[in-house]
């Protein structure tokens, strides 16, 4: 198998020295425009392409930043990862996106080949206990920032929303429409971000007395398996019903209404009214718009970034956990209009 053209094959071949090569390629202002030609015409020719990992190995840190959603397929995630594209361009900076689906060994390989990568910091919504992977990113001096996800550690920042607040109005509202037997629909509960909602949940329930919650388990949390818990709750005797639900997300959300719109014998919000949570712009567009409880993804994406720039530069820096609020979006799905 032919090598790869080198660095020195491109200085041979355009009769210059390394150090011209490097700056036409790093600093082009530094090269007069005859040089520079000559050098990109070897570079053309010989099809020479710059080793970024040997360039960052040997400089200690890359312009890339690590972005590693819990599920890449969730319009929420990609708000946030679109706030943090134009948040890292605005200082130089790339973000380099990945999921882990919810497994921690995909979590884990990620983080490991971002090490691998001399990137110089993540931002993480993390499966799972998150105190082990800083400890490792620490180890090799990468930073992680966590964002989606509360941390009370001392040792980095956390951006997140107060999901135990969003859990309480979600079911406020569902009750304060006159529903009284209530589902909710989520998990697993490793997550956090869940398990605070449901959190908040139980507090309103707690405090209204003939109003119940039952917990109807997810696995996952898209389309597909809101749809499939939906058609089981059908299957249920109708005098089993929730006469409301609160899905863990819109996406959940999305899912339910399909299975009871699909069957058509079940009206939303009539029969059972449904909410969600992160207000995804699919929210509003759906068959029947959805109430959500809107979660502040461009700022969350936007704030990651900045205290994990912070926490590179390093000086004088104290770690931040910054903790938005949530927001109800009510729409048809609770309240007829
Ligand atoms: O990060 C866990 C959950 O929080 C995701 O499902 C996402 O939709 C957000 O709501």
């Amino acid at each position: 198998m032919s090598q790869e053209p080198s660095i020195q094959d491109v200085a041979k071949l355009a009769g210059v020295s390394l150090g011209t090569v490097s700056n036409v390629l790093n600093n082009p202002m530094l090269v007069r425009p005859q040089t520079a030609n000559k050098v990109l015409a070897a570079v053309n020719s010989l099809g020479y392409v710059r080793n970024d990992a040997a360039r960052q190995l040997k400089q200690g840190k890359s312009q890339a930043l690590g972005l590693i959603s819990l599920d890449s397929t969730n319009p929420f995630f990609g708000d946030i990862a679109r706030a943090a594209e134009d948040a890292a361009d605005l200082s130089g900076f790339h973000i380099l996106q990945a999921s882990s689906s919810q497994s921690p060994e995909r979590q884990k390989d990620y983080l490991r080949m971002f090490q691998e990568q001399r990137l110089s910091g993540v931002l993480l919504s993390p499966v799972g206990d998150s105190s082990e992977l800083r400890a490792q990113a620490e180890s090799v001096g990468m930073k992680l920032v966590m964002i989606d996800h509360q941390s009370d550690e001392r040792t980095s920042c956390s951006v997140s929303v107060d999901d135990i607040a969003g859990g309480q109005m979600a079911v406020e509202h569902l009750i304060a429409t006159g529903k009284k037997k209530i589902g909710f629909v989520g998990g697993p509960l490793e997550i956090t971000q869940i398990k605070d909602r449901l959190q908040g949940a139980r507090n309103v329930v707690d405090q209204n007395p003939g109003v119940s919650l039952r917990v109807i388990p997810a696995t996952r949390q898209d389309v597909i398996s809101g749809r499939e818990i939906g058609e089981e709750i059908l299957n249920w005797n109708s005098s089993d019903w929730p006469e409301a639900i609160f899905a863990a997300n819109d996406l959940l959300a999305l899912g339910l209404i399909q299975a009871f719109r699909m069957e058509a014998r079940v009206r939303v919000p009539e029969d059972i009214a449904i909410i969600g949570y992160d207000d995804i712009d699919f929210a509003k567009a759906a068959i029947v718009p959805l109430s959500s409880v809107r979660q502040p993804a461009k700022e969350i994406g936007a704030t990651g970034v900045r205290l994990l720039l912070e926490e590179i530069e390093g000086e004088d820096h104290h770690h931040q956990h910054i903790n938005f609020q949530p927001e109800l979006v009510i729409r048809q799905s609770t309240v007829i209009k």
